[in-house]
């Protein structure tokens, strides 16, 4: 009876990993919108932007993007150069070849961090030039073990389009000129960010009916509209990394309620 009971509440278990993780998989049938290095696709009250590109490291030369500002002491007799510090300003292009569409710019700097491996700490920004996302911009930042074939790195943040926005970069290298200090680096990015709208909607009813710039009854009626966008969106259930968000939109709503009350009573 006992193994019985542990075997069925295994088997719940089993189905809530399983169908939490199929939740969490990105549909691989987007409809493609926008320009084709940038994808996105709505899911409830998020959206998920796939960024696809390629990094060139200009390492040498008269147009180079990328130096050397720092060393350690140990640097040059290091196997891993640990301690030495580059800082980059790489074009991004939308196919490999240089010449191709310019769409954005990866700044930051690469630290070399691990006295064993090859691996760098990497912190840098996709700063968006062209296209829908123009203006917007990434934030990577993690371990980058650089032989190996395919390198993931986390999203940390974004601005503009990309406020809240959280996800993962896959990187490999397309191509590595040693000799002319010329790497062309591919990316792709996952963006995952909230409808950030919605939470300025029901701040502006906040701010508006506390300043009184419209009648109360307008205030009453848009007060009710955006909880109506509240509760649909928290029944989307907002992930873990969101919870943050709701508890502040929630936050927002009893204040916004508590304002009603005053205003009416
Ligand atoms: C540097 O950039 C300029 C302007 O794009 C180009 O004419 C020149 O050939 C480049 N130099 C090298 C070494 O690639
Ligand atoms: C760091 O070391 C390299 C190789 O030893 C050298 O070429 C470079 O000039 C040094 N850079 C700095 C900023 O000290
Ligand atoms: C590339 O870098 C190496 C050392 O890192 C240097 O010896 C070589 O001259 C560089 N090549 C060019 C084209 O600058
Ligand atoms: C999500 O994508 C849709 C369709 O491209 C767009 O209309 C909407 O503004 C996007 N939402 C955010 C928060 O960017």
């Amino acid at each position: 009876m006992k193994n019985q009971t542990t075997l069925v509440l295994l088997s719940i278990i089993s189905y809530l990993l399983i169908a939490t993780h199929a939740r969490k998989q990105i549909p691989t049938t987007a409809a493609a919108t926008g320009k084709s290095w940038v994808r996105t696709i709505v899911r409830g009250s998020e959206n998920i932007t796939q960024l696809h590109f390629y990094v060139h490291d200009v390492r040498a030369g008269e147009n180079a993007t990328l130096y050397r500002v720092a060393n350690s002491s140990i640097t040059a007799t290091s196997p891993t150069s640990f301690g030495s510090v580059n800082v980059f300003d790489d074009l991004i292009t939308a196919e490999p070849d240089i010449n191709s569409e310019q769409v954005a710019r990866a700044q930051g700097t690469s630290t070399s961090a691990d006295l064993v491996n090859q691996a760098v700490a990497i912190s840098m920004n996709f700063y968006i030039t062209s296209g829908e996302f123009s203006g917007s911009t990434v934030s990577i930042a993690g371990r980058n073990p650089v032989t190996e074939a395919s390198r993931e790195l986390p999203v940390t943040g974004g601005t503009g389009a990309f406020r809240f926005a959280r996800g993962y970069a896959v990187t490999t290298t397309y191509l590595h000129d040693s000799e002319a200090n010329y790497s062309i680096l591919e990316y792709t990015v996952y963006v995952t960010y909230s409808n950030v709208a919605l939470w300025s909607d029901i701040l502006d009813v906040v701010t508006c009916y506390t300043i009184h710039c419209f009648s109360p009854l307008n205030a009453f009626k848009r007060v009710a509209e955006s909880l109506e966008k509240l509760m649909d969106a928290t029944r989307e259930e907002l992930p873990d990394t969101m919870a943050v968000v709701r508890l502040s939109g929630m936050e927002i709503s009893d204040l916004t309620m508590e304002l009603c009350d005053n205003g009416f009573g």
